[in-house]
């Protein structure tokens, strides 16, 4: 439903006093993919990482039979019930969660929800993933629901795919619920083991949005993953996750036969990762990542090949790629300890001249 100005004062005004008397606050990051890019919904290996920016969501009980969403950032209030039919913009994301939690047989009475966050919106650090685990952590502990970390994940995906309309793995919201900005989160998406690794020693990470928006990100990372499940079915395999060596791809047409090689050079770069080596040969394989996303699985675009180039060969950086989906957002790179913002200043100066216009993101800026 959408409201005239006086009546969205009102109403906000309503949801804030609401939120004051009986609300509960939950918060959850952004993340940041380090390697294992478009693996999760092969069933593969991924090594994401919190970043700073997180999301903040205030929530209470509605005085009336509606839910309330606003979000502070987009300066947008959304009053709807779950009866109403998918909404769109970020408050898509919330009620699909409580569509999801509904499903989950939990009823879940009308809601004021106050949105607040610092992730950057559209530049492939899950926005999406820490508004959905933020709200359902919300509602965890406003109705003491039994859900643990893990549970909340999978929820978070469930209401992107049905909701959102993204055919989603599930790095995203694993990373937002169970990752810190201390650690490397590695996960294997089939059985969900996880462990949290260190950093390759005397390094740190450095994200830098490329100012190019992610315009074709949904639909082509639907249309990838359609194709990847058309090559296991080819390959007579459950996901391309259980293939290991890319002699056996032989038989696949070439389309399918690049974006197989990708998943699983992919799917091997982030086990020798785990392994604990050193920040150089961790580069290496970023770079490596980065080149196997750019030629085989097409998702890199002019703009993110210019900005991962100029990154690669800039001094203190072990290696770069595009982080996310691809067609656009962010780039990472793993530099030398105390090195990215300097670094940072340098890279953006270069892409400045090739005529683009990028940002610093993570370290987060002051
Ligand atoms: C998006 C999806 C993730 C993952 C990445 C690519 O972020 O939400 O599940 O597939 O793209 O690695």
């Amino acid at each position: 439903m959408n409201l005239r100005p006086r009546e969205i004062s009102l109403t906000l005004r309503l949801l804030c006093d609401s939120l004051e008397k009986t609300g509960v606050n939950a918060s959850a990051p952004g993340r940041v993919n380090l390697l294992g890019e478009h693996t999760d919904y092969n069933d593969g290996f991924v090594l994401p990482t919190a970043i700073p920016q997180t999301t903040i969501v205030h929530l209470g009980f509605s005085p009336d039979r509606q839910h309330h969403f606003y979000s502070h950032e987009l300066e947008e209030l959304v009053s709807l019930t779950t009866t109403d039919p998918t909404p769109q913009s970020f408050a898509r994301y919330l009620f699909g969660c409580l569509r999801v939690v509904e499903q989950a047989k939990y009823t879940v009475p009308p809601l004021n929800v106050y949105v607040n966050s610092s992730v950057p919106i559209g530049s492939g650090l899950s926005s999406s993933a820490a508004l959905e685990v933020a709200f359902l952590r919300g509602l965890r502990s406003l109705f003491s629901l039994d859900f643990d970390d893990i549970r909340i994940a999978q929820l978070a995906q469930q209401a992107e795919i049905e909701y959102a309309g993204v055919q989603c793995g599930i790095m995203d919201q694993m990373a937002s619920s169970l990752a810190d900005t201390q650690h490397l989160l590695f996960l294997d998406t089939r059985s969900l083991d996880r462990q949290l690794l260190p950093f390759p020693i005397g390094s740190e990470i450095l994200v830098i949005d490329s100012g190019i928006p992610r315009t074709l990100a949904e639909s082509g990372h639907n249309q990838r993953r359609a194709e990847c499940e058309e090559a296991a079915r080819q390959l007579g395999v459950k996901a391309l996750r259980d293939i290991i060596d890319i002699t056996q791809l032989e038989t696949l047409p070439e389309l399918l036969k690049k974006r197989a090689r990708h998943v699983i050079t992919e799917n091997n770069r982030v086990l020798e990762a785990k392994q604990g080596i050193t920040a150089a040969r961790f580069g290496d394989l970023m770079n490596d990542s980065h080149a196997s996303l750019r030629d085989d699985y097409q998702v890199s675009i002019a703009g993110l090949d210019r900005l991962v180039s100029i990154l690669q060969s800039t001094p203190d950086v072990f290696g770069a790629r595009l982080t996310g989906a691809g067609f656009g957002g962010a780039c990472v790179a793993l530099v030398t300890e105390g090195k990215a913002i300097e670094i940072a200043k340098t890279v953006l100066e270069s892409y400045r001249k090739a005529g683009y216009t990028g940002r610093l993101l993570v370290p987060e800026p002051t």
